[in-house]
C-alpha cells in the first residue's frame, strides 16, 4: 500500500482523514507542530505521529521521505493562516517534490473563487501553490463542515443567544463525507492537476439549521439573526459558499446532530 503523509493530520478534517486512510490500510504519516499523546481525543492507531512545522521547515523532510502522496489538511488561525498556506504550502511542496513524493491533495473551500475575504485569498494562493508545483495534484474544495456551522451559533453563547447570520444559506458537511473523498483523490480519483467541489446534502438557511442546532444541544438561548459585515458576510448572503450541484449523498447536519455523543 503506498504511504500517505496527512499534512495537519492531528486537526478537525486532518483526523477524519488519518482514520479513513488508515481504515483502508494505507501506511500513515501525520505531520504537525504537535505530537499527540496516545490518549489524546482523535488520535488514531496505527498512524505513526511525526513533528514538522511548515513554516520553519522543521522536521518537514524526516516526513516527507519515503511518502508516495501526501494530503495537506493544514490550517491556520489569524494572521498565521497566511504563512500557513504560502510560506508553508511553498515549503510543504518543494520539499515533497525533492524527495519524490508522486501525488498531493488539498483541501480547499468552496466558492473561493474571486474572493475578497482574506482566509480565503490566501487559500487561493495556497491552491496555486500546489496547483504550480511539480507534484501531480488534486484540490477538493468542501463546503463548511457540520462543526463550523455549530461554531458560529455557539458564538453567541457569552450573549445568551444561538446567534444565526442573517440571509444567509449553508451547504453544511461531515467531516467524514470530506476525508473520504480526500483519500480517493489521494488513490488517483479524479482528474490530475483538477478541482473538484464537493458540498453536504442540502441548502438550508443558518435560521434552520440554528433551530436544529439549538433543540439538539437542548438550549433555551434564542436563535438571534445576526448581519455579518465586511466581505465574508456579503460573499455568503451571495451564496457563494453554496454548490448545490455537487451536492454529496452524505450525512445531514440533522442527522450529524443525533450522532453526537
Ligand atoms: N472549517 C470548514 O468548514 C472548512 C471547510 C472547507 C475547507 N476547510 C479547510 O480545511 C483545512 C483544515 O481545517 P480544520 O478546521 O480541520 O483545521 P484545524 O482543526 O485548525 O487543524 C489544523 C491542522 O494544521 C496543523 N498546523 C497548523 N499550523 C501548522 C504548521 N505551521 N505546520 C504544520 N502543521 C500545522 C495543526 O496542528 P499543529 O497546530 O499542532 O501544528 C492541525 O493539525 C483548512 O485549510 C480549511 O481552510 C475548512
Amino acid at each position: 500500500m503506498p504511504r500517505v503523509l496527512v499534512v495537519g493530520g492531528t486537526g478537525l478534517a486532518g483526523r477524519a482523514v488519518t482514520a479513513d486512510a488508515v481504515a483502508r490500510g494505507h501506511d500513515v504519516v501525520v505531520a504537525s507542530r504537535r505530537v499527540p499523546d496516545d490518549d489524546a481525543p482523535g488520535y488514531v492507531t496505527g498512524a505513526v505521529y511525526v513533528a514538522a512545522d511548515l513554516v520553519s521547515g522543521a522536521g518537514l523532510e524526516e516526513a516527507v521521505d519515503g511518502a508516495d502522496v501526501l494530503i495537506d489538511a493544514s490550517n491556520g488561525a489569524g494572521r498565521r493562516a497566511a504563512h500557513v498556506f504560502a510560506t508553508g504550502a511553498m515549503n510543504l511542496v518543494q520539499t515533497a517534490a525533492r524527495f519524490g513524493v508522486g501525488r498531493a491533495v488539498l483541501l480547499s473551500i468552496a466558492g473561493i473563487d474571486d474572493a475578497r475575504y482574506p482566509y480565503y485569498r490566501a487559500k487561493l494562493a495556497q491552491e496555486r501553490i500546489h496547483l504550480d508545483s511539480a507534484l501531480e495534484t488534486r484540490i477538493v474544495r468542501a463546503t463548511q463542515f457540520h462543526d463550523f456551522v455549530t461554531a458560529i451559533f455557539e458564538r453567541g453563547r457569552r450573549f445568551g443567544t444561538v446567534t444565526a447570520p442573517s440571509g444567509t444559506r449553508f451547504q453544511p458537511i461531515a467531516v467524514d463525507d470530506v476525508a473520504r473523498v480526500l483519500v480517493d483523490a489521494a488513490e488517483g480519483a479524479g482528474e490530475p492537476n483538477g478541482i473538484v467541489t464537493i458540498g453536504g446534502p442540502r441548502v438550508e438557511s443558518a435560521r434552520s439549521l440554528a433551530r436544529q442546532w439549538k433543540q439538539a444541544s437542548g438550549t433555551r438561548r434564542p436563535v438571534l439573526p445576526v448581519r455579518l459585515t465586511g466581505p465574508l458576510g456579503s460573499a455568503w448572503r451571495a451564496g457563494r459558499n453554496l454548490a448545490p450541484e455537487h451536492a454529496l449523498d452524505g450525512l445531514g447536519y440533522d442527522a450529524w446532530l443525533g450522532a453526537r455523543d
